[in-house]
C-alpha cells in the first residue's frame, strides 16, 4: 500500500473516498459507513482537508443544570459511556442547595510574539514597554474587535530563559469579546512583528496565541448536603448503605490525594474534561484550546487537580472549580455546521462570558459525580451497565430486549457477546 497520493486535495470527496477505499480493499459496508451525503458532506468538506468522509457521535443532553439562577439543559457529544449521566447527577446533587454559582474574568486571550537573537533582552524589553502604547495602536488597527468594544489592552514583555537561549517574549492582552479569539489574536501578533522587531532589534520568530489562557478563568461553585451523597442504588444494585457524612469526607480525602499525586490528578482532570470537551465538540469548539489550557493551568505549581472540596461549616460539601475557558460563541466552525449552532440553540447561552460559565459547572458537576461514586459504589457498575446493553445490540438483541438482555448480564457477572446471543435466543 502506497500513501503517496499526488493531488488528493483536489479531488473531490467522492473520488477521495473511493482512492482511499481502493488502496485500503474497503467493502461496501465500510465506505458507507464512511460516506457523508448532502448538507453533511458539505459542511465537513469545508472544515477541513482531505476529507473522505464524516463519523458520528452521539450527542446527549445533559440534565439538572442551573447556573447562576438559571435552568440550562447542556449538548454533550461523547463516545464514552457514563459522562453525561455523571453531568447530570452532578447537576442534580447541586440543584437542591440552588444548583452552580459562577464567575468570569472576561474574555482575554494572550497573544505572543518571540524575539530570538537579541542583543541585550533586559534593555529590549524595557524598549518594548516604552513602545507599549503604539504597539497595542497597530494590534487594533486589525481586524473588527475594537468596534464590538473588545481589541487589545496591554503590552507586557518578558525575558525568557530557554533551552536556546533567552529569549524577548512580547505579550498582547486582548478582549476577544464573543469570540473564541484565536484568529484575531494570530493577526495581531503578525501586525506587530516589525515595531517588535525595531524596538527589539531582533529576529521576530513565533506570533501566535497561548492557549494558557490564564486571564481568561472561569469558576463555579456550589454545595452539596450529604444525605444527598447516599448511594439509593438503582434496579440492578442494591445501595452501598454508606451513610453522606462518610461519603462527603472521603470525597474531600479524595480530592487531597489528587492535590498529592500527580498520577491522580491527571485522571481527576481527564473526568472533568470529559465533560468539558463534550460540550466543546457538540457546538463544534476547539476542545484541544481547552485541553491543552487546563492542563497547563493544572501545572502551574506543580500539577494538581482543578477542583477543590471542603466540608463548610454546616456540614455541606463545599466544590469548587477554576480553569482557564477559550470558547466563542461567535465565528469559528460554529458559524457553518448547523448541528453545532443547533446545539448552541439548545444550550441557549447569550454570549462567551455565559458560556464559559456553563462550562466551568459542567466541569465541576462531572467531577463531583466522579467521586462521588469513586468513594463510595465505584463506577464500573454504572459502567457496566452500558457496556452490556451494546454488546447486546451487537449480540443482534432486538431494541425490546436489549435491556432485559443487559441487566441479565451484569447480575449475573458474564457479559460477553456469546451470552448475549444465548440470552437473545431463550428470551426471544
Ligand atoms: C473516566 O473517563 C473518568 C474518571 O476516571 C475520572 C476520575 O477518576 O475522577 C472516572
Amino acid at each position: 500500500m502506497n500513501s503517496r497520493i499526488p493531488g488528493f486535495y483536489t479531488r473531490d470527496r467522492s473520488e477521495r473516498l473511493s482512492t482511499v477505499a481502493d488502496r485500503r480493499d474497503l467493502d461496501a459496508d465500510a465506505v458507507d459507513a464512511l460516506d457523508a451525503d448532502g448538507e453533511v458532506g458539505e459542511t465537513v468538506d469545508g472544515l477541513s482537508e482531505n476529507v473522505v468522509g464524516s463519523i458520528t457521535y452521539p450527542l446527549s443532553v445533559a440534565t439538572n443544570f442551573v447556573v447562576d439562577g438559571e435552568d440550562v439543559l447542556v449538548p454533550m457529544a461523547v463516545e464514552e459511556s457514563s459522562v453525561v449521566a455523571a453531568a447530570s447527577k452532578g447537576a442534580l446533587l447541586a440543584r437542591s442547595t440552588g444548583g452552580f454559582t459562577t464567575d468570569t474574568d472576561g474574555p482575554y486571550m494572550i497573544g505572543q510574539v518571540q524575539v530570538a537573537d537579541v542583543a541585550d533582552p533586559t534593555a529590549a524589553r524595557l524598549r518594548v514597554l516604552e513602545r507599549a502604547e503604539e504597539i497595542a495602536a497597530v494590534a487594533n488597527d486589525q481586524g473588527v474587535l475594537v468596534s464590538h468594544g473588545g481589541g487589545c489592552e496591554d503590552v507586557t514583555a518578558r525575558v525568557v530563559d530557554t533551552p536556546a537561549g533567552q529569549t524577548v517574549v512580547v505579550h498582547l492582552l486582548v478582549d476577544v469579546r464573543d469570540a473564541m479569539g484565536a484568529n484575531a489574536v494570530n493577526t495581531m501578533c503578525e501586525a506587530i512583528a516589525p515595531v517588535v522587531a525595531d524596538a527589539t532589534g531582533g529576529r521576530v520568530s513565533l506570533r501566535v496565541l497561548s492557549n494558557l489562557a490564564d486571564c481568561r478563568l472561569a469558576r463555579a461553585r456550589c454545595r452539596v448536603d450529604p444525605d444527598a451523597l447516599v448511594d439509593s442504588g438503582d434496579d440492578s444494585e442494591e445501595a452501598s448503605g454508606i451513610d453522606g457524612e462518610t461519603v462527603r469526607d472521603r470525597i474531600v480525602e479524595a480530592w487531597a490525594f489528587a492535590a498529592g499525586d500527580p498520577y491522580r490528578a491527571a485522571t481527576h482532570n481527564k473526568g472533568i474534561m470529559n465533560a468539558v470537551d463534550a460540550l466543546a465538540v457538540a457546538t463544534c469548539n476547539d476542545w484541544r484550546a481547552l485541553e491543552a489550557g487546563a492542563h497547563a493551568y493544572a501545572a502551574r505549581e506543580g500539577y494538581g487537580p482543578l477542583t477543590t472540596y471542603e466540608v463548610g461549616d454546616d456540614g455541606d460539601l463545599i466544590c469548587s472549580i477554576e480553569l482557564p475557558v477559550q470558547v466563542g460563541t461567535v465565528g469559528g466552525a460554529t458559524a457553518v455546521h448547523s448541528a453545532g449552532r443547533a446545539a448552541m440553540d439548545v444550550l441557549g447561552v447569550e454570549g462567551a462570558d455565559e458560556f464559559a460559565s456553563v462550562l466551568a459547572a459542567l466541569g465541576l458537576a462531572e467531577n463531583l459525580a466522579s467521586l462521588r461514586a469513586l468513594v463510595d459504589e465505584g463506577i464500573q457498575s454504572g459502567h457496566m451497565k452500558l457496556h452490556a446493553e451494546n454488546v447486546a445490540r451487537q449480540a443482534g438483541a432486538p431494541a425490546g430486549l436489549v435491556e432485559e438482555v443487559a441487566a441479565r448480564m451484569v447480575a449475573g457477572e458474564d457479559i460477553r457477546e456469546s451470552r448475549a446471543r444465548e440470552l437473545v435466543e431463550e428470551l426471544g
